[in-house]
């Protein structure tokens, strides 16, 4: 896995829809985050399993999370065979994600694991849920599965399965979270992630993605 920030890693990327040269592709990839109160594999990864061996150096495994239902693979499984760390999703996903893989747990917002918040944001689907890391370093993260992501260098939001007014009200929700790394499960062009140096410049962007969905877009 590369480690991408302190107690950070991610899987080998995934190029869920192809990669076409010269045209922007979307990335995915699976998260480990590395805690006192135990590791978190954050979505899921078709390559996790080559990861086995570097997550077991690094503690094993409590916890796997997933944002909403896209993220659900049987692959989620195998991380369960292997480190016996359950699979947490909000209730509304449950069904969707079970199709793929076992559900241990799940949520339905306001949870608290270790360090990690449950925030139930609706929008992207029923049951989109962001995890917010609040880490002694300063640098709060906040995984945002596909609640919101950046696409060729502008942050931004997809409606799938959801209502504007309910994503709105979800962008207001993280806006007033102190964060400085969005960890999106899917992302298109680049650059890949962009660390929120200035604290204005996250409330900057989710400000945009409101004003545009006021506007009635969709995106
Ligand atoms: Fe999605």
């Amino acid at each position: 896995m590369k480690r991408i920030a302190e107690n950070l890693y991610q899987s080998q990327l995934d190029f869920p829809f192809g990669k076409k040269e010269g045209e922007p592709f979307c990335r995915s990839a699976a998260y480990l985050l590395v805690t006192l109160s135990g590791n978190t594999l954050f979505y899921s990864s078709k390559y996790i399993e080559g990861d086995f061996d570097f997550i077991l150096k690094k503690g094993g495994l409590s916890f796997q999370m997933l944002n909403h239902r896209h993220e659900s693979s049987p692959y989620s499984d195998k991380v369960l065979e292997k480190f016996n760390a359950p699979l947490i999703c909000h209730h509304l996903e449950a069904k969707e994600v079970a199709k793929e893989c076992k559900v241990g747990q799940t949520i339905s917002g306001g949870e608290v694991f270790g360090n990690i918040q449950a925030i139930h944001t609706p929008g992207h689907c029923p049951g989109s849920t962001c995890f917010f890391v609040e880490q002694d370093n300063g640098e709060n993260i906040l995984f945002s599965g596909d609640t919101f992501y950046p696409c060729e260098g502008q942050w931004r939001v997809t409606i799938f399965d959801g209502k504007q007014e309910e994503m709105i009200h979800s962008l207001k929700k993280i806006r007033e979270l102190e964060v400085s790394f969005v960890v999106p499960s899917l992302y298109a062009g680049y650059p890949d992630f962009e660390k929120f140096e200035a604290r204005d410049r996250y409330r900057y962007v989710i400000d945009e993605c409101i004003s545009r969905l006021e506007k009635g877009e969709r995106h």
